[in-house]
Parts: C-alpha cells; structure tokens; sequence
C-alpha cells in the first residue's frame, strides 16, 4: 500500500485508547498478579516500576517515532532508516509475534471458557480439577480457536472500523470493572493482610537476580514494547501527534491497571486465607491465579458470581484489545511484504497462529516455557536492538520524534537513556535470562 493510502487512526484519542488497549491485558492482571506472588511482592512491583519508567518509557518513544517516521510496517520500517541489514531485526519482531500470540490465545480462550461457565453454571467447587480440564487437551485448544476467530474478525476490518472502535468501547468497560472489583475486595473482611503484602517492599529480594528479569521481563511484556507491535500502531499516525506525551499517557495507564489489579487480587486471596495457594516459588506457577481465584468466588456465593464474572471479562477484554496488536504486526508484515490484503492477512496468519498454539494448549508447561522464552529472550532482545539501532543507527532521532510535540523537557534524557542506559540493562538482563530461559526449555525434553 502507498503511503498516501495507508490507513490512519481518526486522532489522539483514537490512537492512544488503542494503544493503550494493545498494552493492558492478560499481561497487566494474570501475569502481573502471578510473578508479584511468586516473586516475593511489593519488590517486584518496584522493579517493574523502574523498569517501565527508565526503561519502557525510552523505548516506546523510539518504537512510535520509528513507525510513524516510516509508515511502515517493522521489517520495511527497519530497512527505511537503516538499509537492508535490519531486517532481520524486523524478522525477529514478527515471529515473535507469532510466538506470543500463539500461546496467548490460549490463555485467553481459558478466560471465556470460565466467564461463559460461571454465567451459566457458577463457578466450580472442584477448581484445581475444573482448571485441569480447562487448561489442557482439546477443549483449550478450541476455546483458544475461538479467541482467534474473534481477534481475526476486529483486525480484518482495519484500523478504524475495527481495532479503534474495538478499543474505544472495550478500554472504559475494562477500567470501569477493575476499578469496581478492587473496590468491592476492599470492603471483605481480612483483606488488610493482602495490602501488606502488596505494599511493603523486602530490600533483600529488589537485589535478587531473578526478580529483576523478571521484572524487566514484566515491564516490556505489559508495555507491548520489543516486537514492533507499537512501531506498527504508530505506523499509521499523522505527523502532528505528540509522541513523548502520548508514551507516557500510555505507560502511565499501563503501569495503573496493572497496580490496580493488585488492588483486586492480593485482598481477595487473604480475605478467603488462599495465600498458601499462590505465594512462594513451588505454588507460584502460571495456572495458581486460575485456580485460587475460582477458589474464592465459589466461596462468597452469589457476590463470588457476579464479581468472578466480571473479573473475567475484564480479562477477556484486555485480552482481546491486546491480541488484536499483536496480530497486527505479523498482518501488516504480511500486507507489506507480500502484497496481501487484509482480509486474507488476517486469516491465514491467524490459521497459522492458532495452530501453532496446539502444543501450548495441551500441556501448560510448554505454554509456560514459551513465555519465558519469549518475554525473557525474544522481548528483551529485540528492545536491545531498537535502542541501538534509535540510538546509534537512525540519523537526528529526536527530530524525528518531535513532531507535534510542544514540550522539550524530554530531548536531553531520551537519547543518553536510549544510547547507554537502555542497552547496558537489557544486555545484563539478557545475560541472566538467556541460561534461564533455557534450562526451562530443556526441561520439558
Ligand atoms: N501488553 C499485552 C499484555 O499486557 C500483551 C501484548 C500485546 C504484547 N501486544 C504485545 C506483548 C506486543 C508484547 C509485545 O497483556
């Protein structure tokens, strides 16, 4: 498609509800709620924290100034402004994508699999048994086919028409339900316990290697930064937009639903006594939340019903929101690449990721292995690539960031960040995470 026919978001609301709707999802209540109870609470919140501000921050700016410079997609956008030696780097981007979305869809398609029981039937009284049958074999799978075909359906109607209107509907729904659960958690009985949990920082785990990348892991993973997913959703943004305030817009919202969440999560879990369930390195897996939370709604009766469902809408709206940005980088590759069209893009690509998906959905410790791989490895890796090459390859960078953006206090801290603090983190985080991720890998073999 030519650049004067490339489709464009209708304005900054447009975008950044977007955007912000790629960032939070599964990421910001699953994932977040987990590696905070597995990896020791409030000190992991406050790595993430830093994270997401020193170095999410940096890097969302050089993905929206890379994409909207280049309306392009992320291979082409690569090659745009460095030649075609970057783009593999784009390459990367998208299987990543790929790989993501693939096991992603999964989880998702467990979150409709409990929301349409709970409203028909209430939630289980056997949880650990209900979430085995969810989790694995077939049924996941079809669930999981399911979330696709309706992540197909929003991006195969394009950006305006389907991903922004998508967003600008599911965005106030998903704050208006999280921000009513962690209210009503907070009036149970016993929940003081799980503020304290969430709140008190132990300075002796902020050190420990393995809560830092995760944490580093967390802050890009929930930021959507590292796979080009919004080098794309900037890709069709106009030149006025002002970039460095629209970032920070977004991280902030991201940042917020995620501290939320936790607001809903840890005061439930001690009100109900289920903290024996999630916390510590043995409990804390990837499919804990699934099953103590279905635990305590049973328990509370019909309020457990009425708030379970809602928390798993909120999930499947978050997750829907956030699956369509990552299907739209692996689309708009293929629109720009090989010359499809979008409809066709969008189904073959998600044929293809949907059954990619087959062995995350039979067996959780693959699924589990994957997401380490690819937020640990393939995340990191590739937001260490962007920061060079914004940094070092791309000519006069903030020139072209500045675009619409009246402010100036952010010129003299984005590049040093981008050029020297960005990359020396990522590569110390890369070198902790890369054995890690392995001997995860290695293991299920
Ligand atoms: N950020 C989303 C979440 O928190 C997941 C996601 C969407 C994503 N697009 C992405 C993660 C691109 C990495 C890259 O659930």
């Amino acid at each position: 498609m030519s650049a004067a026919s490339r489709e464009q978001w209708t304005g900054r609301r447009g975008f950044v509800l977007a955007a912000i709707g790629s960032a939070v999802g599964l990421g910001n209540m699953w994932r977040f709620s987990y590696l905070t109870a597995e990896k020791g609470g409030a000190a992991f919140v406050l790595l993430y924290l830093l994270f997401t501000a020193l170095v999410g921050l940096p890097v969302m700016l050089a993905e929206l100034t890379i994409g909207r410079g280049a309306q392009r997609s992320p291979i082409q956008a690569l090659a745009h402004y460095g030649g075609s030696a970057w783009k593999p780097l784009g390459g990367v981007f998208v299987a990543s994508g790929f790989l993501i979305l693939s096991y992603y869809g999964v989880i998702a398609g467990w979150t409709v699999r409990y929301a349409g029981d709970a409203l028909l039937s209430g939630f289980p009284t056997d949880p650990g048994a209900y979430f085995a049958e969810v989790s694995e074999g077939w049924d996941s799978f079809v669930y999981a086919l399911g979330f696709m075909g309706l992540t197909v359906f929003v991006v195969s109607r394009g950006i305006r028409g389907g991903i922004e209107r998508a967003a600008s509907v599911m965005m106030p729904a998903l704050f208006a339900l999280v921000i009513g659960i962690a209210i009503y958690a907070a009036t149970l009985d016993g929940s003081g316990g799980g503020y304290a949990y969430y709140l008190n920082v132990d300075f002796a785990k902020v050190l420990d290697w393995d809560v830092i990348v995760a944490a580093a892991g967390q802050a890009f993973f929930s930021l959507s930064l590292g796979m080009g997913a919004m080098l794309t959703f900037a890709s069709y943004l106009s030149r006025d937009h002002d970039l460095p305030s629209e970032s920070l817009m977004i991280a902030v919202s991201d940042f917020g639903v995620a501290f939320l969440a936790g607001f809903m999560v840890f005061p439930l879990i001690f009100a109900l006594g289920l903290q024996g369930d999630v916390m510590g390195a043995d409990t804390g897996t990837v499919g804990a939340l699934f099953i103590a939370l279905p635990k305590a709604f049973a328990t509370m009766g019909d309020a457990g019903r009425v708030v379970g469902l809602c928390f798993f809408v909120a999930l499947i709206v978050g997750g829907l929101t956030s699956a369509i940005s990552l299907l739209e980088v692996v689309v708009s590759a293929a629109m720009d690449g090989f010359g499809w069209s979008r409809r066709n893009a969008a189904l073959v690509m998600g044929v293809a990721i949907a059954l990619l998906g087959l062995p995350a959905s039979h067996a959780i410790e693959f699924l589990d292995a994957v997401d380490t791989l690819a937020n640990n490895v393939f995340l990191i890796g590739g937001a260490l690539g962007l920061s060079i090459f914004t940094g070092h390859v791309m000519r006069d960078p903030v020139a072209a960031a500045r675009g619409g953006s009246k402010s100036a206090g952010w010129t003299s801290v984005w590049l040093p960040l981008l050029r020297y603090v960005v990359p020396i983190v990522l590569i110390t985080v890369l070198a902790v995470s890369v054995p890690g991720a392995w001997d995860k890998l290695a293991a299920l073999f």
